[in-house]
C-alpha cells in the first residue's frame, strides 16, 4: 500500500498540476450564441463564413488574437488598442491612428460591426477579403510593424496559443491561414442590429420614437438615406462628400487603389450606426462633433469634380432640424454590443 503511495502521489501531483488552469488564462469570458446572424430585414451578407466554419473555439482563439500585442513587431499594440469595444471598436478620441512608436497613420479608425456586409474594406476599399485584411495592420509600418514569420513564431512559442490553436482546429500548428481565419470568425460575430432604432423599424416594444426623432428620421430619410442606407446605413459605395482637401495628407481616397481620376476624394460611405459613439468623424477624423458634421452638410460642402451630385449646394437645413437628426441618430446606439461581455478583452 505504503508503496502504491509512492509511486501514486507524484503521479497525481504531476496531473494535478498539469490539468490546473493555465495561469496565462484568465477566467473565461462568455462565447456563447457563436452563429451567423442575418437580422430580420437585412439582405444577405457577403461573408457566410465560407470555408470557415464558426465555432465557439475558433471565435474564442479570435477575440484572443485581436487583443494580443504579440501581432505587433514590439508587442505594444493590438487590434484592440485602435479599435475600442465602448467606442464601437473603432478609436475614441483619436482623429488619425496611432500605433507602434506613437507614429500617427493617415486615416481615421473605422468602427467594427456588420462587417459581413462589407463588400470591401477600409476607406478607399483597399482590401476585398475579411480574411485578409489583419495582413494590412499587422504589416503597416505605422500600425503594429511586423511580419507574419515573426508573428506565427512568437505565438508557436505560447503554450495558451498551443491550446487554444488545438481546440480550434484540431492542432496546435499555428499558421498564417488559421490565425486570419479564427480573427474573420471574431470580427465576423460583432453584429450590431439591436439599436432603438432597429426596436422601432420593426414596431418592437422600447422603439417609440419622441416627436424630435421622429421628425429626425423623416429629414434623415429625406436627406442623407441616400447614402446612408438602410437598414445597414450605409450603401458601401464611394462618394465625394464635399469635404475640403487636407493639403498636407492630400488623401486621395478611392483613386489611390483605381488610379481613375473621376473616383479622387471618394471614400466608402460610413456607416452611422453607433455614431454617437465613434467620434472623430469622417476618413480623417475633422470633426468631433455631429453638429460640426451637420454644419458641414448644410454650409460646408465643397464643389469640386468629383463631388456627388446630391450634394451640390449642399443640404439645407435649420438649425432645428440639425438637432431633430442628431437626435435621430441617438436612436442608432446599440448598447447591448457596445457591452457585450463576448466582445471584451480576455486578458
Ligand atoms: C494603429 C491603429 C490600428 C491597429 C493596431 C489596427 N487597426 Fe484596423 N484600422 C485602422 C485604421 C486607421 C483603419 C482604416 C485604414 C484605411 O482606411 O486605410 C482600419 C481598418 C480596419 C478594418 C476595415 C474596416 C472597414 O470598415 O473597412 C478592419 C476590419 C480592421 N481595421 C481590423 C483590424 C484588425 C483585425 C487589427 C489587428 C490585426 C487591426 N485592425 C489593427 C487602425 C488600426
Ligand atoms: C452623397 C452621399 C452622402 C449623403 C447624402 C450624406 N452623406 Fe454622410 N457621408 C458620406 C461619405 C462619403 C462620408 C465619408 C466621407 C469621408 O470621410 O471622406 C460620410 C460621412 C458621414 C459621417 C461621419 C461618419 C464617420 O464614421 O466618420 C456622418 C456622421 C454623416 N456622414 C452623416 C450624414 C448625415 C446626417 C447626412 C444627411 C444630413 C449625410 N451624412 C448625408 C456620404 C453622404
Amino acid at each position: 500500500m505504503k508503496r502504491i503511495t509512492y509511486i501514486l502521489l507524484p503521479i497525481l501531483v504531476f496531473v494535478f498540476t498539469r490539468c490546473k488552469v493555465d495561469p496565462e488564462i484568465k477566467p473565461e469570458l462568455p462565447a456563447d450564441n457563436i452563429r451567423q446572424v442575418v437580422p430580420q430585414g437585412w439582405p444577405q451578407p457577403v461573408y457566410q463564413f465560407q470555408n470557415n466554419p464558426l465555432t465557439a473555439d475558433g471565435f474564442v482563439l479570435g477575440r484572443t488574437l485581436f487583443y494580443e500585442k504579440m501581432l505587433s513587431r514590439d508587442n505594444t499594440i493590438s487590434c484592440g488598442s485602435c479599435h475600442q469595444q465602448f467606442a464601437a471598436f473603432a478609436h475614441l478620441d483619436h482623429s488619425l491612428s496611432h500605433g507602434i512608436d506613437g507614429l500617427f497613420g493617415t486615416r481615421n479608425s473605422p468602427p467594427l460591426f456588420n462587417l459581413n456586409w462589407h463588400p470591401s474594406f477600409m476607406w478607399d476599399g483597399g482590401v476585398n477579403h475579411i480574411e485578409v485584411q489583419p495582413l494590412a495592420p499587422i504589416t503597416n509600418p505605422v500600425e503594429m510593424d511586423d511580419n507574419m514569420t515573426n508573428v506565427v513564431s512568437k505565438l508557436s512559442n505560447s503554450s495558451k496559443y498551443k491550446s487554444l490553436f488545438k481546440n480550434a482546429f484540431g492542432t496546435e500548428e499555428v499558421n498564417t491561414e488559421r490565425i486570419f481565419k479564427s480573427l474573420a470568425q471574431f470580427m465576423g460575430m460583432l453584429y450590431s442590429y439591436k439599436s432603438k432604432y432597429d426596436l422601432h423599424v420593426n414596431g418592437a416594444q422600447g422603439g417609440e420614437f419622441s416627436a424630435q426623432q421622429t421628425s429626425g428620421y423623416n429629414l434623415f430619410k429625406a436627406k442623407c438615406s441616400q447614402c446612408h442606407t438602410e437598414p445597414l446605413l450605409t450603401d458601401f459605395s464611394f462618394r465625394n462628400n464635399g469635404l475640403s482637401i487636407n493639403p498636407i495628407l492630400n488623401d486621395s481616397g478611392r483613386a489611390h487603389i483605381t488610379s481613375d481620376p473621376s473616383d479622387r476624394y471618394k471614400f466608402k460611405v460610413p456607416t452611422l450606426r453607433n455614431i454617437l459613439q465613434t467620434a472623430p468623424y469622417m476618413h480623417d477624423g475633422r470633426f468631433t462633433t455631429l453638429k460640426q458634421v451637420l454644419d458641414h452638410y448644410h454650409t460646408g460642402v465643397q464643389t469640386s469634380a468629383t463631388l456627388d451630385p446630391f450634394l451640390l449646394g449642399g443640404i439645407v437645413l435649420t438649425e432645428q432640424e440639425k438637432l431633430d437628426i442628431i437626435s435621430f441618430l441617438g436612436t442608432l446606439s446599440d448598447y447591448s454590443f457596445l457591452y457585450d461581455e463576448r466582445f471584451k478583452d480576455p486578458n
